[in-house]
């Protein structure tokens, strides 16, 4: 099991963070600047997504900075570092660029989350480049979709914390891999045993993310043995989400999410972004480019149809029979039935993990 001593120093980099800790996923072109700062207002973690596309980073760093000062508590409680974090995937985003930004003080986040390198020395480039133009400030956070990957990350670049992905997430993971339930726990007691045979290693915090999308779920990351959680398909219904309404009202609408939403690449293949290394799809509902691919449809005449529908820009586009647009979500996409802003959806998923916490604490006295 994972050191308790994990949570208080997720307090220690983090000082304004309330427990359970909450964290909204960098979810490219999606989380920026006004979803990051909400979510950290909120005493969780918010992270943008540059992904693999640093052009509007420094931009959205501008935003976030403006939007932060309205907190001068914030930011004097944490007065070195802009209390965010930023996602990078590492197949496409440029690390020189990125450390160029980076290394200019007032940009520098507290949490750099990086996924999806194509290369294991590319997980120790970024976080070594990283360490060193942020003068160790800046802590970093790799997501894992496997007890392997986990080992390799830990072994690799010493991460500050382990973000582990199960495969009811939302948007792109390992196309093969296990739930959260016997992922995190597996994970951690691998990671924990790895460190405490090799003391060079420090051991990581952890934090679980797939699949969750209220209290419940968040008191059961905890009952797994993360110190925290990290959402995105719930916070594509928040207000401050750059995303389309088409989109947003899909995911309020569908249910069911294990049935109605699939893991594939055919996405990538319609949208372009086909440069993943191989072993990722990206969990969407389930729409008509996904049946007519599984039909034998050539992908040349799905793309066009796709093109299509983007081009007609309507919101039939995302939802119905007909939807043709991608709509990634996580199999959690059924809990999330209304909009709301980011603060509201932080504070009140803390307040229910604490319910849910206080009923299982009462529930264990009377055994
Ligand atoms: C629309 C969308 C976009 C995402 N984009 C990224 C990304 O750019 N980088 C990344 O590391 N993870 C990305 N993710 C995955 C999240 O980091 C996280 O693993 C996932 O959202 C957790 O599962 P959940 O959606 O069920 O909460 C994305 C997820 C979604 C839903």
């Amino acid at each position: 099991m994972a050191s308790p001593s994990s949570t208080s120093s997720l307090k220690t980099a983090y000082p304004w963070i309330k427990l359970p800790l909450i964290t909204s996923a960098p979810m490219r072109l999606i989380s920026n600047a006004a979803l990051a700062t909400t979510v950290s207002l909120a005493h969780g973690i918010g992270f943008i997504g540059a992904g693999s596309d640093i052009s509007s980073l420094s931009e959205e760093l501008s935003k976030a900075r403006d939007l932060l000062s309205t907190s001068p508590t914030l930011q004097t409680k944490y007065n070195d570092t802009l209390p965010i974090g930023i996602g990078f995937l590492l197949w496409g985003a440029p690390l020189t660029e990125t450390l160029t930004i980076l290394s200019k003080p007032e940009n520098t986040p507290a949490a750099v989350w990086l996924f999806a390198p194509q290369t294991s020395s590319q997980l120790k480039e970024w976080s070594q480049g990283i360490r060193t133009v942020t003068s160790q400030k800046t802590k970093i956070w790799i997501q894992v979709t496997s007890v392997h990957e986990a080992l390799e990350a830990t072994k690799t670049a010493s991460p500050d914390v382990l973000v582990i992905q199960g495969t009811d997430a939302g948007g792109h993971g390992a196309a093969q891999g296990a739930g959260i339930t016997s992922l995190v726990p597996e994970t951690i007691d691998a990671v924990t045993s790895l460190c405490n045979n090799n003391p060079s290693i420090p051991l990581p915090a952890f934090i679980a993310t797939g699949g969750i999308s209220d209290g419940r779920a968040i008191a059961s990351a905890l009952a797994l043995g993360a110190q925290g959680t990290c959402l995105g398909t719930r916070f594509l219904a928040a207000h401050e989400s750059a995303i389309a309404p088409g989109y947003r009202n899909a995911v309020i609408a569908i249910s069911d999410g294990g049935r109605t939403t699939i893991r594939s690449s055919v996405y990538d293949t319609l949208r372009g972004t086909t440069s993943w290394p191989s072993g990722y799809g990206g969990r969407g509902v389930l729409n008509a480019s996904f049946r007519d691919h599984q039909a034998g449809m050539a992908d040349e005449d799905n793309k066009r149809l796709y093109e299509e529908a983007v081009a007609s820009g309507g919101d039939e586009g995302w939802e119905g029979e007909r939807a043709r647009l991608t709509t990634y979500a996580g199999t959690g996409v059924g809990l999330v039935k209304r909009v709301e802003s980011a603060r509201d959806i932080t504070v009140g998923l803390r307040g229910e993990a604490k319910g849910v916490l206080r009923r299982l604490a009462d529930l264990a006295s009377t055994m």
